[in-house]
């Protein structure tokens, strides 16, 4: 039986994640990464064919319209444990949904991963999702990937991850804590203006959410590090692992679905 710590740590139904990626610098940098990665890897191949890539956490599609813009011939299957963001996909997909070149599922990501064939995708991309679970959901995800994956494959995470050395990693938590005071700062008018009504006491309360939610992902249970990332990928059976980027608490880890059983 699948489970998943997230979902009653996701109190606002995705509007925090409109501020977050308003106050992080790197945010939009580090997502089209996701993109470019998946363009370059596949650059050389599949000359005709579709590049089947399954995401997971789609939320709102802020990363599914990045993977679909990224190359024509991505075939996307977006997967979201959240009737209300798959909504908001419905609504900003349309044409993408009604080619086919867009499917989404309302599903637990890894109970929906169990009941996929063997070898069923290109790629596998994931942003701002996978640092929420806990440890051991995260590594039967991983290991799922492994078994959906092509040999050759590739894995794309951009995603929270922490770095080995103590110091280092609280220091970047307290920046992400200090990034929080940004919310003080930003402008109820033109939140509505741009289609975000929200009170100065709504913004209080999701800076304070943000702060708790940042001090739960390091939970021994739930904290995603860095080395212990790419053991898992090793382990199931990836090659060619990468962090191609880092910015404080953020990194971006890429890996390549081993050709023959290592
Ligand atoms: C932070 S959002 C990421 C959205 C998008 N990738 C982005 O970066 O803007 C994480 C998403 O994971 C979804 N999620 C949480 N637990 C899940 C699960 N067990 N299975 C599938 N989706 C899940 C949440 O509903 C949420 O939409």
């Amino acid at each position: 039986m699948s489970t998943n710590s997230m979902t009653s740590r996701d109190r606002y139904g995705g509007r925090e994640y409109i501020l977050l990626k308003k106050i992080t610098p790197h945010y939009k940098f580090y997502q089209n990464l996701v993109g470019l990665t998946l363009a370059s890897h596949f650059a050389n191949a599949k000359p005709n064919g579709s590049i089947k890539v399954l995401e997971i956490g789609c939320g709102d599609g802020y990363t599914s319209r990045i993977l679909l813009d990224s190359d024509p011939r991505v075939s996307l299957t977006a997967v979201d444990i959240s009737r209300e963001r798959l909504s908001l996909v419905m609504e900003n997909f349309g044409a993408e949904l009604s080619s086919g070149r867009l499917r989404i599922v309302l599903s637990d990501a890894l109970t929906l991963m169990e009941l996929m064939a063997d070898r069923t995708y290109d790629a596998f991309a994931s942003a701002a999702t996978l640092h929420n679970f806990d440890k051991r959901y995260r590594a039967n995800v991983i290991s799922q990937t492994a078994r959906l994956l092509k040999p050759g494959g590739l894995f794309i995470n951009a995603d929270k991850f922490a770095v080995d050395d103590p110091l280092e990693h609280a220091q970047h938590l307290q920046w992400s804590l200090d990034m929080l005071n940004q919310f003080d700062r930003l402008n109820i008018s033109e939140l509505k203006a741009s289609g975000f009504p929200i009170t100065r006491a709504d913004l209080l309360q999701l800076k304070q959410t943000w702060h708790d939610h940042f001090l739960e992902d390091e939970k021994p249970d739930i904290i995603q590090h860095e080395r212990a990332a790419i053991a898992s990928l090793i382990q199931s059976g990836f090659v060619d692992i990468r962090v191609i980027f880092r910015a404080q608490v953020d990194a971006v880890l890429t890996a390549v679905r081993a050709k023959c059983p290592e």
